[in-house]
């Protein structure tokens, strides 16, 4: 359509709806209680707005509810696969196309093979399952983003960049023969949903070449980093989405994808690289643990849905209105004086619980107790960013994480613009009554992605 209107649409219409969760205070209270104040521990039909993650929670369009009835199911060699297999090749170039379930499959299955004690990988940031799978194949998984990604209250085009002074000194302190890879997240999901400019994955792929280390995109949310280079970085306002994501993929060495957020599918992913050995070796893991190489643990017509959501997503009319729409939760969130992730983020908006909550320290989980607020106030559900999910806990010793965020990740083609007129309605009344936000106290977690399972309690004051 012509350029030049104010309000921008949801490109869609509805063809397929569900209820919301509506429940009473007291319901949520006990349902808060029931969950040892861990949301992910809450029934979903108590949950009035879904924040907890745009991961596997987007609505499919009428395309990909057809192409799951042209679903092949066949064991070996289905055509799903190989209709995948030409959509995932002509997107990133890369050779060899591995299906898995989801991105930690992808994940579990490279690392086992890249990864093993003594190596190190480097990343702008790693995801916490990519950490997790790092640090289980026995590997250290290295964080080195720009020091403006920590600084949360400032703007920034591209905070999503890896730090390249850093990861230049990383590489000759360590040598890269130790280094199995460096890893760009598009985009950086643990520090605000920032992106990576195509600047500085230029330059990161000229320092991996020269230390001969390859270079991994996780690519979970590829098309929505490319809409931000599109938009904010100089020389790429008028270049196809399509063009932007194919010089994004030539850079890279591999790619792994939980295609559960910018390709639209409920549940799937990829790997794909061009080393013939890593992907053999990946495949034996693969076939040990998923499924066979043609459909790595899904169904033919998950392999479908996926094909058509990885072509659904390069349209820049839905891109436009899904960078919009989150920039439009954080432009009122701002108004109502809420501190925020400066700027908003590409598939969610990020609460800055440290400005926020300033009385509660991060052994109180400030931004769990805040995320405990939301659910109690109007039964909004979003997920903790902060010392839960990355912080250390040596037996008396805790290490906080490095920031407490409560993400409020929106799903894909889910909720309409008065869903999130009254998300900034609810956050703004918890906001104003931050003050009497009372702390929490860890009962008991798990060592290794303790936020999943851990239970709170609110901390009895003396
Ligand atoms: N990489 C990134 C950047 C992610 O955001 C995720 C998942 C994964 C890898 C793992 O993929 O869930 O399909 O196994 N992120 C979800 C989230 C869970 O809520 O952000 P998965």
């Amino acid at each position: 359509m012509e350029a030049g209107w104010k309000t921008i649409i949801e490109p869609f219409k509805i063809k397929s709806v569900e209820p919301l969760g509506f429940t009473t205070r007291g319901e949520r209270e006990k349902a808060l209680r029931d969950a040892d104040y861990n949301l992910f521990s809450i029934p979903a039909d108590k949950v009035l707005i879904d924040l907890l993650t745009d991961s596997g929670t987007s609505a499919m369009s009428a395309e990909q509810w057809a192409a799951i009835m042209r679903g092949d199911e066949s064991y070996a060699g289905a055509r799903s696969f190989y209709e995948l297999e030409r959509t995932v090749r002509d997107l990133t170039g890369l050779r060899y196309v591995m299906p898995v379930h989801q991105g930690r499959a992808a994940e579990r299955v490279l690392f086992s093979v890249a990864g093993g004690k003594g190596k190190v990988v480097l990343s702008n940031s790693h995801f916490d399952t990519t950490r997790a799978n790092v640090e289980a194949s026995g590997a250290e998984a290295i964080d080195l983003p720009v020091p403006e990604a920590l600084d949360f209250a400032s703007p920034g085009d591209f905070k999503g960049d890896i730090d390249l002074r850093a990861l230049e000194e990383k590489l000759r302190e360590l040598g890269a023969a130790r280094v199995s890879m460096i890893v760009m997240t598009l985009t950086n999901n643990s520090l605000g949903g920032q992106p990576v400019s195509m600047a500085n994955l230029r330059a990161t792929a000229e320092i991996a070449k020269h230390y001969r280390v390859p270079l991994f995109l996780d690519i979970a949310r590829f098309a929505e980093n490319a809409w931000f280079i599109k938009r904010r970085e100089a020389g790429y306002a008028t270049r196809p989405v399509r063009e932007i994501v194919r010089e994004i993929f030539s850079y890279a060495d591999g790619c792994w994808m939980s295609a559960k957020k910018d390709a639209f599918v409920n549940i799937g992913g990829f790997l794909a690289l061009n080393d013939e050995k890593w992907m053999n070796e990946a495949r034996e893991t693969l076939i040990l643990g998923e499924g066979f190489t043609t459909y790595g643990g899904l169904a033919g017509r998950d392999l479908e849905a996926m094909s058509v959501g990885l072509r659904e997503v390069l349209d820049e009319h839905y891109l436009e209105y899904r960078i919009r729409s989150i920039e439009y939760l954080g432009d009122g969130l701002r108004k109502a004086g809420v501190p925020i992730v400066e700027p908003p983020g590409g598939h969610a908006v990020y609460l800055d619980a440290t400005r926020l909550l300033p009385h509660i320290k991060p052994e109180g989980y400030p931004a769990q107790a805040l995320a405990c607020e939301l659910y109690l106030t109007a039964g909004v559900r979003s997920v903790e960013i902060g010392s839960l999910m990355f912080g250390r806990r040596a037996g008396e010793v805790f290490i906080p994480a490095r920031m407490e965020l409560v993400r409020l990740a929106i799903p894909r083609r889910v909720y309409t613009q008065s869903h999130v007129d009254f998300l900034i309605e609810v956050v703004a009344d918890v906001a104003k009554r931050a003050k009497t936000i009372r702390p929490l106290r860890l009962v008991s977690a798990s060592p290794r992605l303790a936020h999943f399972t851990a239970k709170l309690a609110p901390e009895v004051l003396a």
